[in-house]
């Protein structure tokens, strides 16, 4: 079976390809990637010369790229990481996440109907249904929960998911689509939470916590998220959603503290900043679909998960301090400029 997997040079896409490989050594897996500022080549050093692995520099809205690469390759899978990801930047500067996130989804898609009908997998979020109530601890996201966004990006990946659906309804093309709550583990760019915590702390640098801390999310270690994809890309019902979380809801402040406490730092470097505009305040998502469907469950607890998170960053300062060191530090002076 030849897998395409676009984005691979990001965070989830890159622990994807990993896995996929380690557990399906006999599929050939081809990477999809433009390498914006959040790919990375280091993150598939290790798979580099693996010769069922082929790296192609790559944008997905690139039509005739896409299509010459479906041509010589012939893929029997898409599966579709690629993205503008990160809701900050997306409040900044929409423009690119409708250009990747919905135009990408489009081009892959209308590739994938050119060439037999591949089968398509759309890696989408739990974002897509906005946000629940802090004071509702017994309301949880469901497939059937209605889609209603807040954020630039979260339209974008709306907006995708339902052409994706559409593509389903219209042409028959076989999709599925998983929406995960919040990832973290080894390979996620600093400009997200945890890395971000992490890479200050032991740099000795002020922790922004945007408004009071209070917000939450539900976190999942990464490889968690990637077993879910392989489940539903190998078993999932045609045309369905699957929700994806483990059920480990967290307020911001709690998990900056837990950093800063397993990395034996003060609390001092805290420094409350403006909130996020739309800021969406808590994401749990109820996985009972994906679980009596296909038997998932998150297998890696918070607390271990975290821990070999802080011990992957500590034991591979260069990867990301390569990354913070060049043109990021333009984005992040700006980005907290006005703290
Ligand atoms: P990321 O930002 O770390 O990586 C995105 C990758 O896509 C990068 O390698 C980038 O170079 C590539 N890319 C961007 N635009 C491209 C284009 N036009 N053509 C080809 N490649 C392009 O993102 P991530 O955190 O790994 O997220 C991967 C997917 O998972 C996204 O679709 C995101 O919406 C979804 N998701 C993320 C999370 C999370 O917590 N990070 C949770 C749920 C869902
Ligand atoms: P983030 O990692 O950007 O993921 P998302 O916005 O997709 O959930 O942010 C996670 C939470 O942490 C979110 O509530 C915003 C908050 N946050 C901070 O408080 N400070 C920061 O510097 C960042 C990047 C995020």
């Amino acid at each position: 079976m030849t897998v395409f997997v676009t984005g691979g040079a990001g965070f989830i896409g890159g622990n994807f390809i990993h896995y996929h490989l380690a557990q399906h050594p006999e599929d050939r897996v081809v990477c999809i990637d433009k390498l914006t500022y959040a790919g990375n080549l280091t993150t598939l050093s290790p798979v580099m010369d693996n010769p069922n692995f082929l790296f192609c520099k790559l944008d997905i809205c690139d039509r005739e790229g896409v299509f010459g690469l479906f041509e010589a390759e012939k893929p029997d899978t898409v599966i579709n990481f690629a993205a503008e990801s990160h809701v900050d930047r997306s409040i900044e500067d929409p423009g690119i996440f409708l250009q990747t996130n919905i135009i990408g989804t489009a081009t892959m898609m209308d590739a994938c109907r050119a060439f037999g009908n591949v089968r398509y997998h759309q890696v989408s979020t739990d974002e897509v249904y906005g946000d629940l109530p802090l004071d509702r601890p017994d309301l949880f996201f469901t497939e059937k929960t209605p889609i209603h966004t807040s954020s630039p990006y979260s339209s974008s990946k709306a907006g995708a998911d339902l052409l994706v659906q559409a593509y389903h309804r219209t042409y028959g093309l076989p999709i599925t689509i998983s929406r995960c709550s919040n990832n973290y583990g080894p390979y996620q760019f600093p400009e997200k939470l945890i890395p971000l915590i992490i890479a200050n702390c032991l740099n000795n640098q002020p922790l922004p916590v945007y408004g009071e801390g209070l917000n939450v999310r539900d976190w999942l270690y990464v490889e968690d998220h990637c077993k879910a994809i392989d489940l539903i890309v190998r078993k999932g019902r045609i045309g369905e959603v699957y929700n994806v979380g483990g059920h480990n809801e967290m307020r911001n402040i709690d998990i900056v503290k837990l950093i800063i406490h397993d990395l034996r730092k003060s609390e001092d470097l805290i420094t409350f900043v403006a909130d996020r505009k739309g800021h969406d305040l808590r994401y749990a998502i109820d996985p009972t679909k994906i679980h009596n469907e296909l038997g998932w469950l998150p297998e890696t607890k918070f607390q271990d998960g975290i821990k070999k998170t802080i011990a992957w960053y500590l034991e591979n300062r260069n990867w990301w301090e390569e990354i913070i060191s060049g043109e990021y530090q333009n984005y992040y002076q700006k980005m907290y400029a006005n703290g």
